[in-house]
């Protein structure tokens, strides 16, 4: 059996745990910092496994020696947003604890790909590069999945049509400025611009841009985390079988698309070898500028990394 370990056992981390369980994919760690907590989770989680007929062995630990060996680690370690917070609002505290757990767990795990979900994403993606010296088809930004996925979801909301039919693609940074792209999305084929009125369109783009902080406005205490963890267990999958999955991703951009030592929300290609190529799409000018305004305020959100952490 593959193993997975997930850093952070809160919401996303438990919740990731859960979806993989389930679907038998790895053997999973979860670790967490507060004592009890990951052990109960994961017992719970492991005592629910008889009922579903899986054999997932699920371990809770405080220590990162139960890690060793993983093939993949997510992190989802770190504060949430609360109402009124940015992404970036939690830039210092996440990179300690990003920083941290990325030279950990690769201290055990010296062969690991990482997926990372901690917010700001971009920027924590960049951290666990930067701080482990892994080459950049190893380390994984989840951010993609989810915002195309909650287009996805209310693209299907608002025609009626299942949600199998529906696809979209969402890059860019992940942040209010990031790019639906609305050209090389579709229903079954048919351009969204086609299908759905222009002002429908609109909202439904505005929607998306907004989608995380809609959630944290309604649950006051923290953010999403159903979306978000799926989202990571479906580019371990990607990983895991070697499915050459073409997924936005939050990558590291060594000049494609014209981008240069950031991490940004791009197609790729998942498989054995984690990232394995990035997909360029042709861009018209308005594409360009959406584009280059969200590179824009992700580069000013590793800036401020660079000034809180020494890389
Ligand atoms: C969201 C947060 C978790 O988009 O980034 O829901």
């Amino acid at each position: 059996m593959k193993k997975i370990s997930i850093v952070g056992a809160g919401n996303t981390g438990a919740t990731a745990a859960h979806w993989l369980a389930e679907r038998e994919l790895a053997d999973v760690v979860l670790l967490d910092v507060v004592e009890g907590m990951p052990q109960g989770k994961s017992l719970d989680m492991l005592e629910a496994m008889p009922i579903i007929g899986k054999d997932t062995h699920i371990l809770g630990t405080n220590n990162f020696e139960d890690t060793k060996d993983s093939d993949i680690v997510i992190i989802t370690a770190g504060i949430a947003r609360k109402p009124g917070m940015s992404r970036e609002d939690l830039l210092k505290t996440n990179a300690e604890i990003v920083g941290n757990a990325a030279t950990e767990a690769l201290k055990y795990s010296p062969n690991a790909f990482f997926i990372v979900l901690t917010n700001p994403l971009d920027t924590m993606s960049y951290l666990t590069m930067k701080k482990t010296g892994l080459p950049r088809e190893r380390i994984i930004g989840q951010a993609g999945v989810l915002d195309s996925a909650r287009m996805r979801a209310f693209v299907a909301m608002e025609t009626g049509v299942s949600v199998e039919n529906v696809q979209c693609y969402v890059l860019g940074g992940h942040g209010d400025e990031m790019v639906p792209l609305t050209r090389h999305s579709n229903i079954a084929g048919i351009p969204l611009r086609d299908y759905l009125p222009a002002d429908k369109l609109e909202a439904i783009v505005n929607r998306t841009r907004k989608g995380g902080g809609e959630i944290v406005g309604l649950l006051k205490t923290g953010s999403a985390f159903y979306a978000p963890s799926l989202a990571c267990v479906q580019m371990a999958e990607a990983i895991l079988k070697d499915k050459k999955l073409i997924i936005p991703c939050a990558v590291y951009m060594d000049g494609e698309y014209g981008l240069k030592d950031i991490f940004f929300g791009v197609p790729v290609v998942l498989g054995a070898g984690g990232m394995e190529k990035i997909v360029e799409y042709k861009f018209d000018d308005e594409e360009k500028a959406m584009f280059e305004k969200s590179a824009e305020s992700v580069r000013s959100s590793h800036e401020a990394l660079k000034s809180v952490v020494k890389l």
